[in-house]
């Protein structure tokens, strides 16, 4: 299975603080956002990860990782985002490096406290499809929020809803086969202009092929505004602390 992390986008929520550097190389505690990702997929065991980068300052990503050396990765894959085309159009691009094997995707403001290997574990033996993962929050409304039947399945995925149908919140990490590519194809932009990642889920869904894990641990979303970024710094802090 191959990994991708996204850190394209401007990080507008964040200014003025991603003015002059890149939202995933902003500090989180005592290493740089975009680390958090990339360890989480190598403790996973996914060691052929590519990065999308975009927006001002995409050169910073090579000075800071290089070949990936530091995570214990052999090299490491860079493609670069032109416009703010959203989630799924800066997944388009790998679709030359998946190479029609499986994808997980991890985008690179979202930071976890758990392992991802029983779930990748279980995407690998998937026949097909694609896999969420899943997270209850008190307040949902900031991002993809799962609406289930009465069997617990997931029969509807909405985008930062106003009214949400759960305290589930679609978690940024998915796990895709090769038709990702086709689906992202057929996709029209948005209301705000970008390709959204909930209509792919939501197309996995109407072919009945969208399965999903409950996250356990601490899951964050350190881009969603200044305050997530500055509990994220706190939890994170507090996670490894208590750690040692
Ligand atoms: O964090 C989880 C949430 O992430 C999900 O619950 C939502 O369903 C999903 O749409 C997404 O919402 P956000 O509004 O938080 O996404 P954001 O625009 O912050 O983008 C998240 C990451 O994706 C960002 O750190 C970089 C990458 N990205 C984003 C855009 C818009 C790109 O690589 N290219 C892009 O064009």
């Amino acid at each position: 299975m191959k990994g991708v992390i996204l850190a394209g986008g401007l990080g507008r929520r964040l200014h003025p603080l991603t003015k002059i550097t890149n939202k995933h190389l902003l500090p989180i505690y005592d290493e740089p956002m975009i680390y958090y990702p990339i360890k989480s997929l190598v403790e996973a065991g996914i060691d052929d990860i590519m990065i999308v980068c975009g927006g001002n300052h995409a050169g910073e990503f090579l000075r800071l990782l290089g070949n990936g050396r530091e995570f214990g990765l052999k090299h490491l894959n860079y493609a670069y985002q032109e416009h703010e085309g959203g989630i799924a159009e800066a997944l388009g691009l790998c679709e030359h490096f998946a190479d029609k094997d499986k994808v997980i995707v991890f985008l690179g403001d979202n930071i976890i406290g758990s392992s991802l290997k029983n779930i990748v574990e279980k995407f690998a033996k998937q026949s097909d499809g694609a896999r969420i993962l899943l997270k209850e929050v008190d307040d949902p409304t900031d991002y993809g929020v799962a609406k289930f039947n009465e069997s617990k399945d997931v029969i509807q995925i909405i985008e930062k809803p106003e009214m949400p149908p759960s305290n589930y919140a679609v978690v940024g990490i998915y796990m895709y086969d090769s038709n990702v590519f086709d689906i992202i194809r057929t996709l029209n932009p948005s209301a705000r202009g970008e390709l959204e990642i909930t209509d792919v889920n939501n197309a996995y869904l109407k072919e009945n092929k969208l399965k999903y894990s409950i996250l356990e641990g601490f899951w964050a979303d350190a881009g969603a505004s200044v305050e997530a970024y500055y509990q994220t710094v706190h939890i994170v802090r507090k996670f490894k602390i208590d750690k040692n």
